[in-house]
C-alpha cells in the first residue's frame, strides 16, 4: 500500500461507450472506471486521502475521527484503512441510529468502526464540542473533515494525468460533485482549453451556494440521495448494455446529464469526453430499499 502504485492512470480500466442506445450516434465518449483499481478504497475517495495517508506518521497507532452520511461511500472507504494502516476509525455519522442497520452499517461495524450519532443540526451547529468529546475519548486523535476534505486532496489525483493519459487531453472531463473537492483537486490538473464539468449530486445550489462560481451543473433529477425513476432506468440500462454498474447518487446522476448535454448539443459528439466514475456501489442496495416502494410503481 506504501507506494500507491494502483492510482496511476490505467487504459484497462478506460471504457469507450457507444451511445447510440441513447440516440447519440458516434459520439466519443469513454467513461473512467477508476473505483476498480481497489475493492474497497473507493475511487475518488483514496484519491482524497493518498496525500494526507503519506503524512501519517506510521510509526504509531491513531484515531481517525471523520463525519459522513449513514451509507456513505466515504465511510465505507475510511472503515477499510486500518487494514493498511495504524488507524482505528471513529465515525459522527448524520442522522439518528437505526434501529435495523442496513448493509453499510453492518460492515462498518464488522470492521470495527466506532459510530456515533448525531443530527444533521447537531453536527452542524456543534461540531466542535461533539470532536472535544470524542478527542478526550480516543488516543492520538486525528481529524478530517466530511468527504475527505483535507489540505492536500489534489496530491492523489495527480496519478490521472501521467505521461500518456487521455486525461491530458480531453476535451471535456466530467466528475460527480459532492462537496466539490474532486472536482477542484480535478481542476488543478487541467490545461487551459480543456473543460471540467462537474455534475451536482443536489438539485439546488442552497446547499453549496459556492459551487456557482464554477462550471458545476446541479443535476434535474432529485435532491441529495433522493429517487427519480430516471436515475433507476439509467443504472438498469447501464447494467444490461454495458455491464456497468452506476450508483444512484452521484455515476448514475452524472451520466445521465451527459447524456442530456449530448441530446441538447451542449457536446458536440466530434469531443473527446471522459466522465470519471467514482464507485459508490456498495450503496447501491441501501438507496434500493430506501425507494423500494418507488421502484415497484414503476412496474405497477
Ligand atoms: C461515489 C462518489 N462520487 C462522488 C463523490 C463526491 O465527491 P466530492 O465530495 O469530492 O465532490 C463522492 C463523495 O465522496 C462519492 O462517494
Amino acid at each position: 500500500m506504501d507506494n500507491f502504485q494502483f492510482l496511476n492512470y490505467n487504459g484497462e480500466n478506460l471504457l469507450k461507450l457507444d451511445l447510440s442506445d441513447f440516440g447519440i450516434q458516434e459520439a466519443n465518449f469513454s467513461i473512467y472506471l477508476d473505483y476498480l483499481h481497489h475493492p474497497y478504497l473507493g475511487g475518488n475517495k483514496i484519491r482524497k486521502l493518498y496525500g494526507w495517508l503519506m503524512r501519517l506518521d506510521k510509526s504509531r497507532n491513531s484515531t481517525l475521527i471523520s463525519v459522513s452520511g449513514n451509507s456513505s461511500n466515504y465511510a465505507f472507504a475510511l472503515a477499510h484503512l486500518p487494514q493498511y494502516f495504524p488507524l482505528n476509525i471513529c465515525l459522527i455519522i448524520r442522522g439518528h441510529k437505526p434501529k435495523v442497520f442496513h448493509e453499510t452499517l453492518r460492515n462498518l461495524i464488522d470492521l470495527g468502526t466506532s459510530l456515533h450519532f448525531y443530527s444533521n443540526q447537531e453536527i452542524d451547529s456543534n461540531l466542535n464540542s461533539i470532536l472535544a468529546q470524542l478527542q478526550e475519548q480516543y488516543k492520538n486523535p486525528l481529524f478530517i473533515a466530511e468527504y475527505g476534505k483535507n489540505p492536500y486532496l489534489n496530491e492523489g489525483f495527480e496519478s490521472l494525468f501521467i505521461e500518456n493519459s487521455p486525461f491530458l487531453h480531453a476535451d471535456y472531463i466530467f466528475c460527480p460533485v459532492g462537496s466539490g473537492a474532486t472536482f477542484e483537486a480535478l481542476k488543478t490538473y487541467i490545461s487551459p482549453d480543456q473543460k471540467l464539468i462537474g455534475v451536482s449530486s443536489f438539485d439546488s445550489f442552497s446547499y453549496h451556494p459556492y459551487l456557482l462560481e464554477n462550471e458545476i451543473w446541479l443535476n434535474s433529477l432529485s435532491r441529495f440521495g433522493g429517487f427519480h425513476p430516471e436515475i433507476y432506468k439509467i443504472m438498469n440500462l447501464f447494467l444490461e448494455r454495458y455491464k456497468l454498474p452506476l450508483d444512484p447518487i452521484y455515476t448514475a446522476k452524472m451520466i445521465w446529464e451527459v447524456i442530456n448535454a449530448y441530446r441538447l448539443n451542449k457536446i458536440p459528439v466530434s469531443k473527446s469526453v471522459i466522465a470519471l466514475h467514482t464507485g459508490g456501489l456498495q450503496g447501491i442496495p441501501v438507496w434500493k430499499t430506501r425507494h423500494n416502494k418507488k421502484i415497484q410503481q414503476i412496474y405497477a
